[in-house]
């Protein structure tokens, strides 16, 4: 597709504030399933003339698509879940807008899109302007060039495929929404202007702001002004020739929190444009195993969340949309919500700093990545450049992640380090993590062989399944027949919590589903039948304590159970309400035993679509851990969960050591 004429996209700070002209709306589309570049172009197939805007002449000439009569799709929403025939559809379709625009000398035109999944081919005027890859990050084309006075036509290809090398890859468990999902904007500037700029509590102790502006075809000497009205502050700041101004300064501002979200008004002028913002001034670090906000130790009471809305079907999109989540969030008295496995919508973080969460932010770098491949880096990279400048201004964001439950092998070490410390270079303000499952060694080998040692310790089970037992402990190196080695190995490890990323991540955050996966995957290296691998586990957990090895905090990033709402079950059915309600006490129990657990993001908030749940009656596509299913129905976990966060205040989970039980709940 690419001509070699494309330009790179950038990206730019703040769009809706800056003047422009808003594309979202009913486009008309083609659905292109053979989307082009997947054979030769066919006669009357040849796209040139579809991107030149060539409509059907009619009589002899043989034209085989058109846009005029089309279907539309609406921008600002993925396209599987506007038409029933596009729900499983994740190939290419052309979009076609026009639109009318003033042009004036002296400015600068840029198309901004909130995120295109996943790749994005752009024209405009028949002019190729350039390509874009990855499904959830901002891109905009500076088309000063191919813009014209009055009519335009903009051409768009969104191509969801994905496969090996992409970001993410080809098997997730969250729905490949694809198309042009967020905002398309026209953005009018002057013809050199603010980029980008990033405004940020710098200093605690003396409250010192610092920001940095990146000019657009900077002319050196320009002088940028930054003002705080409320405040009465302002600075000033000179570009040098790099584009690049700093400036410093000390704030009187009351402090960002949770409990007190205090945002200022933020104008920045330059070059006759005024951009307006709202900043909070907060600080978050990591002192030892403790995270700490504005100097003090906070504990995250979390819960992990999916691009999806409460209100509709679909990826989410917009501030409606951002509320009803983050109201749910609220609800469940959380403090904290991890936004996985990629970077939302640009409201959510903005209505987080309006309303007092704490945000952890990801790249899609999840499950089985191309480590090796040099493209792969680089798309990544540029991804996680997106989500850090895209969102650094937001004071909600704390932590950013750089991926997902990734295997601890080499080759993902070094592309993990690389993306840490690509973030570090943008932002040295903030906590960086990626959420791991932990080691072989640290977790299911030490927990299966517990598991063994109590089945030969136990008089009731019987010889014959015992010796398998035996025979598995013996080849693990234990001796099977000291009896009192035995005993000692059937009381519940305290497992370490480590990973190769340990040394290079600030706070250690680990994905455990202990009630819920263990069983079946580890009750053949026992070897013992899966129901009795599970009754063990449940008693197990009761008695599991967990810390990471390194002096950090650890954030038990997801735990969890499915549970078809309305589908009451009992303790011992799982898919039942009251199956995950039990393990949301156990799980809450066992991890309130762990020294350094500072957070908690259980998995997930409401049941999403995916293509890996596929069982007719309790899934229908839906990944079920949800505390609420689709239609915003309230699961018995959802109370319980509440309960606890709003019994813990502000204290950590391991205050209520003493108070949950396993079966009673907070008194
Ligand atoms: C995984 C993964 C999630 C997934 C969840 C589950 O650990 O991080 O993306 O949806 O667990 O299995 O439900």
């Amino acid at each position: 597709m690419k001509d070699g004429t494309g330009r790179s996209a950038v990206l730019i700070q703040n769009p809706f504030g800056r003047d422009h002209l808003d594309l979202g709306g009913a486009w008309p589309v083609i659905v292109d399933p053979r989307a082009p570049g997947l054979h030769p172009p066919l006669p009357g197939r040849d796209i040139s003339g579809l991107v030149q805007g060539r409509v059907a002449g009619g009589g002899l000439e043989l034209v085989e698509f058109a846009f005029t009569n089309a279907r539309t799709l609406e921008t600002g929403r993925d396209w599987n879940t506007q038409q029933a025939q596009l729900f499983f559809y994740e190939s290419a379709i052309w979009h076609r807008r026009d639109f009318t625009a003033g042009k004036k000398s002296g400015r600068r035109y840029l198309l901004h899109f909130g995120a295109v999944n996943y790749r994005a081919d752009v024209w405009l005027n028949g002019a190729y302007i350039g390509a874009h890859e990855g499904g959830y990050t901002p891109l905009a084309f500076d088309v000063t060039d191919a813009l014209g006075e009055g009519d335009n036509f903009l051409i768009v290809k969104a191509d969801a495929r994905l496969d090996a090398a992409t970001v993410p890859p080809l098997v997730t468990d969250w729905w490949n929404y694809g198309g042009i999902k967020r905002e398309v904007l026209l953005l009018s500037l002057p013809d050199t202007y603010i980029r980008d700029y990033w405004i940020r509590l710098d200093d605690l102790a003396t409250r010192r702001v610092r920001a940095s502006f990146f000019l657009d075809g900077a002319a050196g000497g320009a002088e940028i002004e930054l003002s705080l009205p409320e405040l009465g502050e302002t600075a000033r700041a000179v570009v040098n020739d790099a584009g690049v101004a700093e400036v410093d300064f000390h704030t009187e501002a009351e402090l960002w929190s949770p409990h007190r979200p205090q945002l200022y008004d933020v104008e920045i002028r330059c070059n006759g444009e005024t951009i307006r913002d709202r900043i909070g001034f907060r600080t978050v670090e990591r002192r030892g195993a403790d995270i700490l906000l504005n100097g003090e130790p906070v504990f995250l009471k979390g819960i992990s969340a999916h691009d999806e809305s409460p209100r509709h079907d679909g990826s989410a999109y917009g501030i409606e949309d951002a509320r009803a989540l983050l109201s749910l969030a609220r609800e469940l008295n959380c403090n904290f919500v991890r936004l996985a496995h990629y970077p939302h919508h640009q409201f959510v973080a903005r209505l987080a700093d309006e309303i007092g969460l704490l945000i952890w932010s990801e790249s899609p770098v999840y499950w089985q990545i191309a480590w090796d491949d040099a493209a792969t880096l680089q798309n990544a990279r540029a991804q996680v450049r997106a989500m850090v400048e895209r969102d650094r201004n937001r004071c909600s964001v704390v932590i950013w992640s750089v991926g997902n439950e990734t295997p601890p092998t080499e080759p993902r070490l070094a592309f993990l380090k690389a993306l840490i410390e690509e973030v570090r270079q943008l932002d040295d303000t903030r906590l960086v993590s990626a959420a791991i499952y932990g080691r072989d060694r640290d977790v299911r080998q030490p927990v299966v062989n517990t598991i063994r040692a109590r089945l030969l310790t136990d008089a009731e089970v019987t010889e014959g399944t015992k010796t398998p037992v035996r025979d598995a402990l013996l080849a693990a190196g234990v001796d099977a027949d000291d009896r009192a080695a035995l005993e000692r190995l059937a009381l519940a490890p305290r497992l370490s919590i480590d990973d190769p990323l340990s040394d290079y991540i600030d706070v250690i955050a680990w994905n455990e589903y202990f009630g819920w996966y263990y069983a079946s995957q580890w009750a053949a290296t026992v070897p013992i039948d899966e129901a009795t691998m599970a009754r063990m586990f449940l008693d197990l957990m009761g008695e599991l304590a967990f810390d990471p090895a390194a002096d950090k905090p650890l954030i038990v990033t997801e735990f969890g159970a499915d549970a078809k709402a309305g589908f009451e079950g009992d303790d011992v059915t799982m898919m039942s309400e009251t199956y995950q309600l039990r393990i949301y006490e156990l799980q809450l129990a066992m991890l309130a035993r762990s020294r350094k657990l500072r957070g908690l993001s259980p998995w997930v908030l409401k049941d999403f679509r995916s293509p890996l749940r596929t069982h007719p009656v309790y899934q229908d596509y839906y990944n079920r851990k949800g505390l609420v299913d689709e239609t915003g129905a309230r699961k018995k976990a959802f109370a319980y969960l509440q309960k606890i966060y709003d019994r813990l205040g502000d204290a950590p989970l391991q205050f209520m050591e003493r108070k949950i039980a396993a079966r009673d709940g907070p008194g």
